[in-house]
């Protein structure tokens, strides 16, 4: 049977929500559809594994359903890593390769990145990606790829995600212990670009905002590299808990309520429209305006967007998003959100549509299928990048400098 190593990838998305498995094989027309499988997800929140044995069982079941579409055994995957506990950090670095230029190669650039990444980081942080955002030869900045060329100052900017060691081995540990050995693992709005943002709105200044169930995570990519990364505390999941209470329903009625009749702004329900609400313990259902929950949901998106403006700001970032915020994640389904997103940003704000892959089923094209889809496809940039530079650091930084 075909599997990973040879003409299979597979991506592993344990989301708060749901546990997403996909399987697409490499052709040389590029990645196509194999099979799928999604399970409700138990036992992880928010990026982190609170209940182990719960966590393996929703995997299993994800990885079961795809093993079955696909017709293929999945032993290895790439898997996300989110949530409150990754941080993003810039940092700078450089040699001196003598008084007279000299050609850099390979090793040079290997070591300026690894004095750009000697940054003290507290005991249980790891870093989960070292992104070259820009090379500075000799003072000259802007250079993409310095193989080849010469200086006698090698300088060089990097992007730097870590994470909480522990929660990032203990989504490993859950995969491993559904059967799946872990190839790598990718900060899932890292991911969800490749399936998202356009090359010329990397060049220009844009972030991605995935709205998850648990956090909605940024990355903002200036001039084709990543410049921030930084994850705010609030997902979709805090919108159904605001109708949950606001209007006294068991979470499960009031996901149903925000998923068939939610809406971000109250002026685009009718006056008028009601909606029957079940009530908690034995007492009988209510029927309740539409607009109601359109009263709770708004504050909830304004917030959202608020924190979202302050948090980029407060990174320098908010006027470098020329091109302005795309968003994308389960949360961003909600109607009305877009409306929201572009009134307290005031920049130009699209919904994302992930790029399909041949012979794809029209149902994984939704946006909080986003972040699966861009597993996949930078699962395959890293393997193209291993290709030519066979260490595991190598790999990391070749395939950043293809992207
Ligand atoms: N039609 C809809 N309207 C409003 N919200 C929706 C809709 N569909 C999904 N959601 C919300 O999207 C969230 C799930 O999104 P997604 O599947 O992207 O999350 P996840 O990847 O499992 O979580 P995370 O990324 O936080 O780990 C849930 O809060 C869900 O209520
Ligand atoms: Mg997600």
């Amino acid at each position: 049977m075909a599997n990973q190593q040879g003409s299979f990838l597979t991506a592993i998305d344990v989301g708060s929500a749901k546990t997403c498995a996909l399987v697409a094989e490499v052709t040389e027309a590029g990645l196509r559809y194999r099979g799928h499988g999604v399970a409700e997800s138990r036992g992880s929140r928010k990026g982190v594994i609170v209940e182990l044995d719960k966590a393996v069982a929703a995997i299993q079941k994800a990885v079961e359903a795809a093993e079955d579409s696909a017709g293929a055994a999945v032993e290895h995957a790439i898997i996300g890593i989110g949530g409150a506990h990754v941080r993003g950090v810039n940092s700078h670095g450089g040699i001196n390769l003598g008084a007279r230029a000299r050609e850099i190669g390979r090793d040079e650039i290997k070591q300026a990145v690894e004095k750009a990444r000697a940054i003290p980081l507290p005991a249980d942080r790891e870093v989960l990606h070292l992104l070259p955002q820009e090379f500075i030869l000799d003072g000259q900045a802007g250079v993409h790829d310095p193989m080849g060329m010469v200086a006698s100052r090698l300088e060089v900017r990097v992007h730097l995600v870590t994470a909480a060691a522990s929660a990032a081995q203990n989504v490993i540990t859950a995969v491993n212990r559904a059967g799946v050995h872990v190839d790598d693992t990718v900060f899932e709005p890292l991911a969800a670009a490749d399936s998202v943002l356009r090359a010329d709105e990397r060049e220009l200044g844009a972030c991605l905002a995935d709205i998850g169930a648990g956090s909605t995570e940024l990355i903002v990519f200036v001039q084709g590299a990543v410049a921030y990364t930084a994850v705010i505390p609030i997902g979709g999941d805090h919108f159904t808990s605001d109708l949950s209470l606001g209007m006294c329903t068991p979470l499960v009625e009031a996901e149903t309520i925000k998923k068939v009749y939610g809406n971000a702004i109250v002026t685009l329900i009718p006056e008028g429209n009601e909606v029957e609400v079940p009530s908690v313990g034995n007492r009988p259902s209510r029927l309740l305006p539409q607009r109601l929950v359109a009263e709770i949901l708004e504050p909830r998106a304004r917030e959202l967007f608020e924190m979202m403006r302050e948090n980029l700001r407060h990174g320098g970032m908010f006027e470098a998003c020329l091109a302005g915020i795309v968003l994308c994640g389960g949360g961003s389904r909600l109607p009305g959100i877009f409306d929201v997103a572009e009134s307290v940003l005031r920049r130009p704000v699209r919904l994302s549509w992930p790029t399909p892959l041949a012979k794809m089923p029209a149902s994984l094209a939704e946006p909080e299928f986003a972040t699966v889809l861009g597993m996949v496809a930078y699962g395959q940039r890293a393997r193209v990048a291993r290709g030519f530079q066979a260490d595991r650091w190598g790999s990391k930084l070749k395939t950043l400098l293809v992207g």
